[in-house]
């Protein structure tokens, strides 16, 4: 587990989500995706992505097997986590793990200790529902993300290549 983090801001409040906050979630993970794509060429967004986000973000909701923990400035979201539990092919020991989905935290508030509070309480709550294994996908090129998660303790462990095929009139390599 991470060292204890600094004083979060006492200002700002946490609580789950409810299906009114999935909107402005979805306009959160909108910005978290292009920040991804702003530092790794390879992560494209699609057109449309917000309302894609919207409909994701609704079958979490309605699953039941997901929640997502908030930070709020007063009304204002300023950081959200959101994880599941997935269920994974039989051959494969545990059956179900925890999934953090998205963790985002706006540009003026990071690095104040919202984000370990999130994800804490992400981590409580699939330890609550008897999750013993936890996986998330973060981009190599993202050093902040790989710092943050990897003192809570998570390690690299598969990866995922990338090639592009050469179109028709590229010369291949
Ligand atoms: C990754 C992310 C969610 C972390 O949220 P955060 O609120 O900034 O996280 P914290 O403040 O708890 O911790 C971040 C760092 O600030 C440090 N910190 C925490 N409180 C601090 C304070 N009061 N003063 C100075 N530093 C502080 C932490 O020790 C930590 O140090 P590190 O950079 O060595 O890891 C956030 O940076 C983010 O949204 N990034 C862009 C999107 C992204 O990459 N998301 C993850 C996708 S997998």
């Amino acid at each position: 587990m991470r060292k204890e983090a600094h004083h979060p801001p006492e200002n700002v409040s946490y609580r789950p989500w409810n299906r009114r906050d999935i909107p402005e979630l979805a306009r959160l993970a909108r910005e978290l995706y292009a920040y991804i794509e702003s530092i790794d060429p390879v992560w494209r967004t699609s057109p449309g992505a917000e309302e894609h986000l919207r409909v994701h973000l609704t079958d979490l909701f309605t699953t039941r097997h997901a929640m997502s923990y908030i930070a709020c400035d007063r009304e204002e979201i300023v950081g959200f986590i959101t994880g599941s539990i997935t269920q994974r092919p039989p051959v494969i020991l545990p059956h179900r793990d925890g999934l953090v989905d998205n963790a985002y935290v706006t540009p003026r508030w990071r690095k104040q200790g919202i984000g370990t509070l999130l994800c804490r309480m992400m981590l409580a709550w699939f330890a609550e529902q008897g999750v013993e294994e936890v996986r998330i996908h973060y981009q190599v090129s993202n050093q902040d993300a790989c710092r943050f998660w990897e003192r809570f303790g998570f390690r690299p462990w598969t990866i995922q290549g990338h090639f592009r095929l050469p179109g028709k009139n590229e010369p291949e390599t």
